[in-house]
């Protein structure tokens, strides 16, 4: 018997909290199986009170499926490069990680012809205003309440991502760049677990729609991040630490708030579970 408790932050039931969890006891397959359908049930969860080495992170992340290594290599954690580091700390004058994840809705590696399945943030250390949160859109709920001659028109079309924009303190290399030319995925995938539809977009990274005319595209894209930016689909979560919060990238969209990081530390650790090609 697993002493987990599962309760869903909103009405419509998207984002849940679990509380009485420990991540670190991975080989307890009854906490692990309740985890896994509330990721599924819940688009999001938050697992709260975690203490947890990169080790046990990792071993964690793994039961969910292989991890992938993310192509920012100086922004690895040293000897356990299946974490990425989301931190604004220093090292000998220069960043340790990403300061600036995601400051825009996206969701991630969808520049990838197999896109990450879910992403696992580990909160260490956060901003101690509270600031530095982190937005979460469920697609699921976006892509049901579009009016069906949207629904329709969206049918078969596909988006093109790719990864060449500059983060605040650096861009990609040309190595880098070279490895990841950019993929095309449905505009509405169908989630291989749960077999529901959900809008798949990438903010910055989603350049256009192929086969439209540029000025179509842009303002088919518009129209649907508009649609999205509806508070019914939106749940903004803000970080206690030892939170490990754990979303699927196949049905949501998320987007890093800044915060004051000349004054404060943001220190996390992320993993991220490789995923199927979109369909
Ligand atoms: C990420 C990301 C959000 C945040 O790690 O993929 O988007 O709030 N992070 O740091
Ligand atoms: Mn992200």
């Amino acid at each position: 018997m697993t002493s987990i408790q599962v309760k869903p932050l909103t009405e419509s039931g998207f984002f849940a909290e679990i509380t009485g969890a420990d991540l670190g006891r991975h080989g307890d397959d009854a906490q692990f199986e309740a985890i896994k359908s509330a990721h599924l049930a819940h688009g999001v969860i938050v697992i709260r009170d975690q203490r947890l080495s990169p080790e046990q992170q990792i071993a964690f992340s793994r039961r969910f499926g292989p991890l992938a290594i993310h192509v920012l290599e100086d922004q690895l954690l040293e000897g356990h490069p299946e974490i990425l580091l989301v931190s604004n700390k220093t090292k000998d004058g220069r960043y340790v990680g990403l300061p600036d994840a995601g400051r825009f809705w996206h969701t991630d590696q969808s520049y990838e012809e197999r896109p990450a399945l879910g992403s696992i943030l580990y909160a260490l250390e956060i901003p101690e205003d509270g600031s530095g949160d982190t937005w979460f859109c469920d697609m699921t709920a976006a892509y049901e309440a579009l009016p069906p001659a949207t629904k329709a028109r969206l049918d078969g079309l596909r988006g093109m991502h790719i990864y060449n924009h500059a983060h605040e303190n650096f861009s990609l290399n040309d190595d880098q760049a070279t490895r990841l030319p950019g993929y095309d995925h449905p505009i509405v995938r169908t989630h291989p677990e749960t077999d529901r539809k959900a809008l798949y977009l990438g903010g910055k990274l989603l350049k256009y729609i192929v086969g439209l005319e540029e000025a179509e595209s842009g303002t088919l894209l518009d129209e649907l991040y508009a649609h999205c930016e509806d508070d019914a689909f939106i749940h903004r979560h803000q970080w206690r630490q030892g939170d490990m919060v754990f979303w699927d990238n196949r049905c949501t969209m998320h987007f890093a708030q800044p915060y004051d990081d000349k004054r404060f530390t943001r220190h996390m650790h992320r993993t991220t579970v490789m995923g199927d090609r979109p369909v």
